[in-house]
């Protein structure tokens, strides 16, 4: 089975709002079509005549050792694809033995992870709030074993929360969203683009379910 078949598995399985989430890659696509290039670069050469009954391609990564040469990359989003995706990601990494980066914008928090994926795992925290709220993520981290913890460096959008406007607890809201004036975020609803003023967003995504009468002379 390779990339293909399993994103033709995915197209059938998944909310088509996720798919649209997933189907590409990360902000400007660069590592995206950098990545192939890469590959390309190497000539698999078969030895035929070696030993390969047991075939050993453990790594050592941040100081552990890996049975294979595989990362389960940080996505902050997973719980679009349904309400166990994160903990199925990460039973799968651990059946895998592969090593998991977590993303800080995940629903689940590092105690979630680690209790459900004994493998490495690495914490990608973002820098939101500023030097302070990471060293407190790599304390717990250091904590719960984890094998290190990363910085994801495409913050470069803040959330914007309008005046009067209300979050709820356990709402996810993507990097570069606002949140408009008086607008209430229900809560567990993950919001994907800009929530207008006045509104009630709730589900997964984010849509909106009622619209506030604006005060006179309120935009
Ligand atoms: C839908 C989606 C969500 C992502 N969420 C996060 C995240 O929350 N934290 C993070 O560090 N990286 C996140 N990434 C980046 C990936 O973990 C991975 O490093 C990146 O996608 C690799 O680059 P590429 O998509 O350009 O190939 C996300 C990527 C995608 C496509």
């Amino acid at each position: 089975m390779g990339l293909r078949d399993l994103r033709g598995i995915m197209r059938q399985q998944v909310p088509a709002e996720a798919w649209k989430h997933f189907n590409g890659a990360a902000e400007s696509k660069a590592t995206f079509h950098r990545n192939p290039r890469v590959f390309q670069q190497y000539l698999f050469r078969q030895n035929i005549f070696h030993e390969v009954s047991d075939p050993d391609i453990s790594i050592e990564l941040l100081g552990q050792k890996l049975p294979l040469p595989a990362i389960t990359a940080p996505v902050g989003s997973f719980s679009l694809i349904g309400k166990d995706a994160e903990r199925q990601v990460a039973e799968g990494t651990d059946r895998a033995g592969a090593m998991m980066f977590v993303s800080q914008a995940a629903k689940f928090n590092l105690h979630d992870w680690r209790n459900a994926d004994k493998s490495p795992l690495v914490f990608m925290a973002y820098m939101n709030r500023g030097r302070p709220e990471v060293e407190e993520y790599a304390k717990a981290a250091e904590d719960l074993g984890f094998a290190a913890v990363g910085i994801t460096m495409d913050t470069v959008k803040p959330v914007k929360i309008g005046d009067s406007a209300f979050v709820g607890v356990n709402s996810v809201i993507m990097p570069g969203v606002t949140i408009g004036r008086s607008a209430v975020v229900a809560s567990g609803a993950v919001v994907l683009g800009d929530v207008p003023p006045f509104t009630l967003v709730a589900g997964n995504p984010a849509r909106v379910v009622k619209r506030f009468p604006a005060p006179e002379g309120g935009k």
